[in-house]
C-alpha cells in the first residue's frame, strides 16, 4: 500500500494539463456494449477505476485494447452478466445495467455496495428501467433484469436530492434501443451526462434535450461504432484550482473547460482568489486576502459535491466563519475529523460544516476515506507546515491521474512511499 508524504508550505506555480473526466469515461465505456462494432474513446485517463471498467467489459466478452490514452472496445458479442466481485468494488459500474438490458434484453449485475459518502440507493435507476418494461428482481445480491420488449415511456427521475447522474445515464442507454419514444423528466444536466449523450448520438442514437432536465430519446433498431473524445475532468480542474488558491500560488489549468466550472470559479472569486480566463487558458491564483464563504452543494450547474471537501480546506485558510452545506450525499464529511488532526477548526451541524478559518495547519499523519476526501487531505498537506503523511492513497489513484507527479511539476514537495 502506498502513502503520500507532503512537505507543505510551497505555493503551487506553473501549468498542469487536465486529464479526461473519470465520471464521463465510465458511462461512455459502458455504452460501447450497445454495439457489435468497434468504438474508440480518446483522452481516457489512466486510473484504476478505468482499468476496472476495462476488466468488466472484458468479462462480458468485449475485446478491449489500450493504446496511449485511447481505448478501443469491441463488444462483437456480449456474453452474460456483470461479475459480482468486479462490480461490487466500483459503484460506477452500475452503468453497465442500462446498456446490457438494451443490447441483450437481459442483465444480471451485482448490486453496488454502499460507500462512505452515504447509502447510494439505486431505486431511481430501477424505476426508470421498469418504466421501459423491464422486470427487475433483486436476488442473492444481484439485480436481475429482463425485458423481452423495451418500450419508450415517460419517466420522472428526480429524487430526494435532485436528479441522478448515473440513473439518467442508465435509462438513456436502455432507451436508445427501445421501441418508440422515451421522455426522461428530472434528468441530470451534468456535463458527464451531456458527454454520454454526444457519444450515443455519434453511435446513431436519436436524443434531444441533452443537458436539460427533459431528455427525449427516440429508439433505433441498432447502433454503430463511433469515436469519441472524453471531456476534461472538471473535478480534477477544481481540485488544482483550489490547491492553487490555498497554497497562495498561481496555476494554469491546460485543457480545462471554464464553462463546466462556473460555480466553482464563482466561489473562488468570492473567496478572494484571482481567476483569469484570458486567451482560452484558465489561470487561478491567490488574491491579496482570503474571505470566508457560504457554499451549498447542488446538482449541476450548482456547486458540485465532488469539490466540497477541497473547498473546505481553502476555507480553513480564510479568516472568519464559513458554512459549507452538503445537500447531495448525507454523510460526506468524513474528511472533517482528519482535517482536525492538522489543526482545522470545523464543527458539523446537521448537513452543514462550520469552519472557523484563519488558523495555520500543521502536518500530521492522516487517513484517506474516499476519493474527494483524499484530495482534500492532500491540499491540506500542501498548505500545512511540516510533513503530512496521507495514507491509503489507492482512493486517489481511482480518480486522479498521476496526482503526485502533476503536483511535483507545480513545485510541490510530494513523494509516494511504499508503506
Ligand atoms: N439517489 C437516489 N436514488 C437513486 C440514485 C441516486 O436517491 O437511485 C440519490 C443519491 O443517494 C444522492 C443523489 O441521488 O443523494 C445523487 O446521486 P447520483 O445518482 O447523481 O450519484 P451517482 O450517479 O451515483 C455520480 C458520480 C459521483 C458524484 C455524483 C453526484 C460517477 C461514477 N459518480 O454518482 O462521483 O458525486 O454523481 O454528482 O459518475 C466522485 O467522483 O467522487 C463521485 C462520488
Amino acid at each position: 500500500m502506498y502513502s503520500l508524504s507532503i512537505q507543505g508550505g510551497v505555493p503551487l506555480e506553473g501549468e498542469v494539463t487536465i486529464s479526461g473526466a473519470k465520471n464521463a469515461v465510465l458511462p461512455v465505456l459502458a455504452a460501447t456494449l450497445l454495439t457489435r462494432e468497434p468504438c474508440t474513446v480518446r483522452r481516457v485517463p489512466n486510473l484504476s477505476d478505468v482499468a476496472f471498467m476495462g476488466k468488466i467489459l472484458s468479462s462480458l466478452g468485449a475485446r478491449v485494447r489500450v493504446h496511449g490514452d485511447s481505448m478501443t472496445v469491441q463488444a462483437a458479442k456480449t456474453s452474460g452478466f456483470g461479475d459480482y466481485e468486479l462490480v461490487r468494488k466500483m459503484r460506477g459500474s452500475i452503468c453497465i445495467l442500462g446498456p446490457l438490458l438494451g443490447r441483450q434484453r437481459e442483465a444480471r449485475v451485482s448490486l453496488p455496495g454502499g460507500c462512505v459518502i452515504g447509502s447510494r440507493p439505486i431505486d431511481l435507476h430501477l424505476k426508470g428501467l421498469r418504466a421501459l418494461g423491464a422486470q427487475i428482481a433483486i436476488d442473492g445480491g444481484y439485480i436481475c433484469a429482463r425485458a423481452p420488449r423495451l418500450r419508450g415511456a415517460e419517466v420522472f427521475l428526480g429524487g430526494r436530492a435532485g436528479p441522478t447522474v448515473l440513473g439518467t445515464a442508465n435509462v438513456m442507454m436502455a432507451a436508445v434501443l427501445a421501441e418508440g419514444v422515451t421522455i426522461i423528466e428530472g434528468a441530470a444536466c451534468e456535463p458527464e451526462v451531456v458527454d454520454l449523450g454526444h457519444f450515443l448520438t455519434a453511435m446513431g442514437a436519436r436524443i434531444g434535450g441533452i443537458g436539460s432536465p427533459t431528455i427525449t430519446v427516440t429508439g433505433v433498431p441498432e447502433l454503430h461504432g463511433a469515436e469519441h473524445e472524453v471531456i476534461p475532468d472538471r473535478i480534477e480542474a477544481a481540485t488544482f484550482a483550489v490547491a492553487a488558491a490555498a497554497t497562495r500560488g498561481t496555476v494554469t489549468l491546460r485543457g480545462a473547460r471554464p464553462d463546466h466550472l462556473s460555480a466553482v470559479l464563482d466561489k473562488l472569486q468570492e473567496a478572494g482568489a484571482r481567476v483569469d480566463r484570458a486567451g482560452g487558458a484558465l489561470t487561478v491564483g491567490a488574491g491579496r486576502r482570503l474571505r470566508p464563504l457560504d457554499v451549498t452543494t447542488q446538482p449541476y450547474a450548482g456547486f458540485p459535491t465532488d469539490a466540497q471537501a477541497q473547498m473546505m480546506v481553502l476555507m480553513t485558510q480564510a479568516p472568519g466563519i464559513s458554512i459549507i452545506t452538503e445537500r447531495i450525499f448525507e454523510s460526506r464529511f468524513m474528511h472533517v475529523s482528519e482535517l482536525a488532526r492538522l489543526g482545522a477548526d470545523i464543527t458539523i451541524e446537521g448537513p452543514s460544516a462550520v469552519v472557523k478559518g484563519g488558523k495555520p495547519l500543521s502536518g500530521a499523519p492522516v487517513m484517506a476515506s474516499d476519493l474527494r476526501a483524499s484530495a482534500a487531505l492532500v491540499i491540506a498537506g500542501l498548505v500545512a507546515r511540516g510533513e503530512t503523511r496521507v495514507k491509503r492513497i489507492y482512493h486517489l489513484d481511482r480518480g486522479y491521474e498521476q496526482l503526485d507527479r502533476k503536483l511535483r511539476q507545480l513545485g510541490a514537495r510530494v513523494q509516494r512511499l511504499q508503506e
